[in-house]
Parts: structure tokens; sequence; C-alpha cells
């Protein structure tokens, strides 16, 4: 779809781990109109998720995590500005119209946001909603679905399915309703299911419980899910891939073994070298990193992360292209780190 010039290199290989393609994102670039100025929101994402796999989306708030995540189920704005391409199954997401991608919506891919709250209807029933959304991608009658609607509570570890089948979300605590909202997107028996921040607004143990929730419906149904965080550290421990995002870039790809292994973008190394905070502080919800990441509407010159680099030198002027500099690693940057400190792989900050 782009016929811009793009300093993105086109993905070629598939990192470790490869079952068959299922989604290949390239290029991705989303812009909003803004009074009058224009937004960044995503600005060269590229990526690809083999079925049955964990992708891991990380960055900062802002970083063009849940735009990069709508787009791909078309529920971006009218406004929106796409280009570059999503290849899904084999078919262009990117362009489709309306009425293909409500179809393709909940049925191939399916979504789970932060607020579990906010994805219910606090006026009916739990059962009822999962009923409805499973006739809305079936055609099983009422009692059949419902029926269904309890194995689909069961699948996701809701206590006292039966019983709860008949409350109503406020009835439910914040990891129950996050399990039924897991419910719900199942419904359709997605291939990918699309996790944003599904597990920030919970507590830690809870947190944890979701997270395994997923890794087992991963490997009981064969999913594929893109988990997006800011949280590296719980990402990287489900995930087989991490993109790390930056002002709406992607700035290092690759397995997580060879993150943790060889970091090379000096944002994923300070990222990495937050995850002992984090641990200490399970609820710091952002790594510490000095600065702030750029306004997208004002996007700077050259490497976005210049301002905030430690190992900026005026070669960053020009934007570092994405390119794989090793085999199945991914990065955008002048200046690559050499392998992270004996400090910060034991868990010390350096
Ligand atoms: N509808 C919109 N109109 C204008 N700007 C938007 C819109 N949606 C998101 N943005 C902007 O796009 C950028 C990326 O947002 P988002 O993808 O939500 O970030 P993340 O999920 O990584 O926190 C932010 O600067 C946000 O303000
Ligand atoms: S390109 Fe330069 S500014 Fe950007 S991350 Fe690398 S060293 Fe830092
Ligand atoms: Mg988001």
């Amino acid at each position: 779809m782009s016929g811009e010039r793009t300093d993105n290199e086109v993905l070629t290989l598939a990192p470790p781990g490869s079952g068959a393609e299922l989604l290949e994102v390239r290029d991705l670039r989303v812009r909003f109109s803004r009074g009058g100025r224009r937004v960044h929101a995503v600005n060269g994402l590229s990526y690809r998720l083999n079925a049955g796999e964990i992708l891991a989306i990380i960055g900062e708030s802002g970083s063009g995590k849940s735009v990069s995540a709508r787009t791909l189920m078309g529920l971006l704005p009218p406004s929106a500005q796409v280009t570059g391409s999503a290849r899904f199954a084999g078919t262009e997401l990117l362009g489709l119209p309306e009425r293909e991608m409500r179809g393709r919506r909940g049925a191939e891919i399916a979504m789970v946001f932060q607020d579990p709250a906010r994805s219910l209807n606090p006026t009916m029933r739990i059962g009822a909603q999962i009923t409805e959304a499973i006739r809305a991608h079936s055609a099983l009658s009422r009692k059949q679905a419902a029926e269904r609607a309890v194995e689909l509570l069961k699948l996701v570890h809701l206590p006292a399915a039966e019983r709860r089948f008949y409350e109503y979300p406020h009835q439910l605590s914040g990891g129950m309703r996050q399990r039924v909202v897991i419910a719900i997107a199942l419904a359709g028996e997605p291939r990918l299911l699309i996790a944003d921040e599904a597990t920030t607004a919970l507590d830690v143990t809870t947190q944890a419980q979701i997270m395994e929730l997923l890794l087992e419906l991963k490997q009981r149904l064969g999913m594929a899910i893109i988990l997006i965080s800011h949280d590296l550290g719980l990402a990287a421990s489900y995930a087989q891939n991490v993109v790390v995002m930056y002002a709406g870039r992607a700035v290092e790809y690759t397995s997580a073994e060879e993150l943790f292994a060889h970091v090379r973008m000096p944002y994923t190394q300070a990222l990495l070298g937050a995850i002992p905070l984090l641990e200490r502080e399970p609820h710091a919800l952002l790594p510490v990193i000095p600065g702030q990441p750029p306004d997208p509407a004002a996007l700077p010159p050259g490497c976005p992360f210049r301002p905030r680099c430690a190992a900026a030198t005026d070669a960053c002027a020009e934007p570092p292209p994405f390119v794989e500099h090793e085999p199945g690693h991914w990065w955008a940057c002048w200046h690559p780190a050499e392998d992270l400190s004996p400090q910060v792989k034991d868990g010390v900050q350096g």
C-alpha cells in the first residue's frame, strides 16, 4: 500500500522457532490529524508472527502499541491515515472494507484490553454477554450457545462457572472479570488474540494467573498471542519474540532469549536495566529512564531516542535504519551496545 520511501528494511527472515506464518506487518505507519498538527502515532513497525506463538510488543506509554494493534482490528477512527502492510493468513488487512473487517473481528483476531470493567456491559449478566458473542460468530441456538458459554467460562477457569453465569460484572473481582473478557474474546475461536496491557490493572498475583491462563490457552487452542506491555520483564518471560517500540518505530526485534543475552539497542538496554527496579516495586508502571519520549506530533530529526541516549554521537542526527544486523536480530541504532555488563545480567542495576 505504501508508495513512500521507507527507511525500514523489509524483513526477510522469520525469527527462530518458526511455525507457519500467520501475520506479517511491514513498515506500518499511522498518522492522525490533531488540532492542525500531524501526529505520527506509528512510524515504521515491522514484525512477523507465526501460528501458535507469543510475540511481545514493548514500549513506554504513547509509543504506538495500541494504535498498531487497533489497526489490525480495523478499529481506528476514519481520520487515521494508514500505510504499509499487514498480511494475516494471506490476506492484506489494511484497506479491507469495513464489512469484511467486521466479519474477521473476533472470528480471526480478537483483542483484550486493560480495563475489564469497561469491556463488559454492567447491566447484563456475564453469561448472556458470552452467549451473545458466541451467537455473533456461529449459527448455534441460544441454548447451545449458553452451554458453550459455560464451557468457555470453565476453559478460562472462572470458579463456579455455572453459578457465575447468572452474575453481573460488579459481582466479580477484577481478575475474574478479565477471565470473562478473555472468554468473550475466545467466543469466535480467533487464531490471534491481542492482549493490550491485559494484566496491567490487576494485582501482581492475579496478573501472573492471567498470564498463565493465556499461556495455557495458547498451548491448548494453538492460538497466537500478541502481548502488548510496557513491562519488558513480564512479557519476555512469556513471549518467544519481542518487538521493542520507541516513538512509533520498531527499534529492536529478536527472540526473548537473544534479547536478554545480546541486547543491542540502548533503549532496550535501559529497559532491561530497569527490570530489578520493577521486581522490587511491582506497581511501578514505568521503568525509570531519564527524560521523556518525544511528542509524536513533533518528532525530532534523526534517531528519536537521541535526546535521552547516553551513547548518542553526531551520527545519530541521521535516523538509523531498522535492519537485520545479526541472524534473527533486527535493530535501529548507529552505536549498538556490546553485551550487557555482568552486573545487569545478574540482576543488579549498573
Ligand atoms: N485517535 C487519535 N487521534 C490522535 N492521536 C491519537 C489517537 N489515538 C492515539 N493517538 C496518539 O498516538 C500515540 C500512540 O498512542 P498509543 O498507540 O495509544 O500508545 P501506547 O499504546 O503505546 O501507549 C499517542 O501519542 C496518542 O496520543
Ligand atoms: S542511534 Fe544514536 S541516539 Fe539512537 S539509540 Fe543508537 S546511539 Fe542512541
Ligand atoms: Mg496502549
